[in-house]
């Protein structure tokens, strides 16, 4: 949500900072701008409403620098316009800003009352104004002045032109991260802006500052101690970041989901014990066998993610198991109890109100794991231990090889929590025998690409649909509903199949199809009679399952009951993709949201 990019070094800072712009705009994309300090010391400033691609048309062919900082906007203080876009300037000084300031109204009435004239509607402005009129003689010392003020969060970089070859960097809740280079640097609120310069980085941690210079860094807390930060590695394809030829990121992620399950499992499965092996749980036998209750925590599709995985856990390990959006659970004052394992979702690992949840759960005494995809992400580090995703970097904004993952690794945690307790050997067996087909069957499901495309351009001329769904199936019509409406904007409800009589039956008609997930289980006769009340009020069904049940049915290969949800989700993710491709929209860049969720 935002992205900021910036660089220092004898380079010209333009075509990085744009490159990196066109990298980070899944992060937002309603406007885009760059400041740059020139040769001659002069501070050069461009914004343009809309994409970064207007942004490159708006700057004049001289437009160069060596020191800069850019930003790409999702709006949430103040309309998308060219005078809310970022960077905000406030004399030799040029801020880029990520996150909320809270107490936005207090500062900007204070710095009016002072003749302080504000050019923007933006809460990020007055941070430009505070660094400005800091009398300290080091940029960071400003930065630090100014931060001392301010509540809320912040990922941000700022230029002062009296200090040319410096960039100051700080975080608060917000992303920062380092890239070192050969006599030069780079810093962006992630790190799809650097891999194409450098695998060194350094992430800041929430109330750090780092001062940049092309030679070397320096990080200290706000309140001017130094820390010392050792670079790490990072292991990626830069081409995960590029979409290789696909039309859009969603469907080349939909396509990578073969490879990401095999990522997802690689080493974790022990044929010896018909067990899973997951290194990074900090839980031992005996600490896991006095585990009570799960509570798993995520956001949006995290969550729906994350009821599948708590369905996984009640089934093959015999532990109850919820989920809750993170987003509730953090406001709600939640009893704590010292042995109920949580667990924290989130592919970006920075979601704001995960990461709060988190942090509330740690202040009161719970053990919190993580399933995480970004290694080294906040939440990834707030945890007592977890698993990561290994799914590879997921651009498009609405998730689907992520979303796989995690109910695979959801699989695995359930074994291997099953096999320390009750699950025999010959279910475990069969269920690693069930993960390993996985990945052959999800190729097998995307061979059905074309017909599925048909039926969705079909689906696509109706307002809105009904997602349905009993038990398994239900965190599975959730998901499917939310893919529906995240990209093509046709209104979509998901209901439990069992409580369609108690209430949405009464929406049902000709014009109100509904989409049902039927898998062939013990639920499959219920179901059926769910599909027999609709038909009987005209409505169209469609069924997502293991056999044909009517003219319109997607089905998917058996595996085991317990993993079948994993596949019955592939189809409603094409479903999606071809019915927001049909009404021409921009799939990978929604209408309002924007990947990574890090203001609350
Ligand atoms: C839906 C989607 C969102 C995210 C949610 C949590 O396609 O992408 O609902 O799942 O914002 O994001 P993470 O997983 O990064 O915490």
């Amino acid at each position: 949500m935002c992205g900021i990019v910036a660089y220092v070094g004898p380079r010209d800072a333009v075509p990085i900072l744009m490159e990196g712009l066109t990298r980070l705009e899944y992060r937002g994309y309603d406007s885009a701008g760059l400041a740059v300090i020139g040769r001659s010391g002069d501070l050069r400033v461009r914004k343009a409403k809309g994409r970064v691609a207007d942004l490159a048309a708006a700057l004049p062919a001289r437009f160069k620098g060596r020191t800069g900082i850019g930003h790409t906007r999702w709006a949430t203080h103040g309309e998308p316009s060219d005078v809310n876009a970022h960077p905000h300037v406030s004399g030799p000084v040029a801020v880029v800003h990520n996150g909320i300031i809270e107490n936005a109204d207090e500062l900007r009435a204070e710095l009016e009352a002072d003749g302080v004239a504000l050019a923007s509607q933006t809460d990020s402005e007055v941070l430009a104004h505070l660094i400005a009129r800091s009398e300290a003689a080091e940029l960071e010392d400003a930065v630090r002045d100014a931060l001392s003020q301010v509540v809320g969060t912040y990922g941000i970089a700022v230029v002062d032109t009296r200090h040319p070859d410096t960039l100051v960097v700080a975080r608060n809740g917000s992303p920062v991260v380092l890239g070192i280079g050969e006599k030069e640097m780079f810093a962006a609120s992630d790190i799809a802006a650097l891999v194409r310069y450098t695998r060194q980085v350094v992430h800041l941690d929430d109330g750090e500052l780092a001062t940049v210079r092309a030679d070397g860094f320096r990080t200290s807390t706000l309140d001017a101690r130094a820390t010392s930060k050792k670079p790490s590695v990072i292991e990626t394809d830069e081409a995960a970041y590029d979409a290789e030829g696909y039309t859009h990121f969603m469907r080349k992620e939909i396509y990578e989901q073969p490879a990401a399950v095999e990522r997802a499992l690689g080493g974790r499965l022990d044929d010896r014990f018909h067990t899973a092996h997951l290194g990074g749980l900090n839980l031992d036998p005996r600490e896991a066998r006095g585990v009570r209750r799960v509570k798993i925590l995520g956001c949006g599709s995290a969550y729906y993610a994350g009821q599948m995985g708590a369905q996984l856990i009640e089934e093959l390990a015999r532990i109850p198991a919820d989920a809750e959006p993170a987003s509730e659970f953090r406001y709600r004052n939640p009893v704590v109890e010292p042995d109920t394992l949580y667990i924290a979702v989130s592919q970006s690992g920075e979601t704001y109100d995960t990461l709060v949840a988190v942090q509330e759960l740690r202040r009161k005494g719970g053990r919190v794991l993580g399933v995480v995809n970004a290694v080294g992400s906040a939440i990834a580090r707030e945890c007592d231990g977890g698993v990561y995703l290994h799914a590879g970097p997921e651009i498009a904004v609405a998730s689907t090889k992520a979303f796989t993952s995690t109910a695979v690794v959801f699989a695995l945690l359930a074994l291997h929590l099953g096999r320390i307790r009750d699950l025999s050997p010959a279910d475990g067996r069969r269920i690693c025998a069930g993960l390993r087909a996985l990945p052959g069957q999800i190729a097998e499901i995307l061979r059905q690409e074309d017909e599925i495309a048909a039926l969705a351009a079909d689906l696509a001329t109706y307002r809105s649909m009904l997602f349905i769904g009993r038990v398994r199936g239900w965190p599975i019509a959730r998901e499917g509903a939310q893919k529906l409406k995240e990209v093509s904007y046709v209104h979509a409800e998901a209901y439990p199949a069992s409580e369609l009589k108690h209430g949405p039956l009464a929406l049902v008609s000709p014009e109100l199809p509904t989409v049902a997930v039927v898998p062939d289980d013990e639920l499959r006769d219920k179901n059926l009679s769910t599909l027999g009340e609709i038909r009987a009020r005209r409505g169209r069904v469609i069924t997502v399952g293991h056999q044909e049940l009517g003219d319109d049915s997607l089905t998917v290969p058996k595996n085991e009951p317990e993993l079948d949800p994993i596949l019955l989700t592939i189809p409603l993710q094409l479903l999606a993709y071809h019915a927001a491709a049909a009404l021409g929209h921009d799939v990978d860049k929604p209408r309002n949201l924007a990947k990574s969720v890090t203001v609350e």
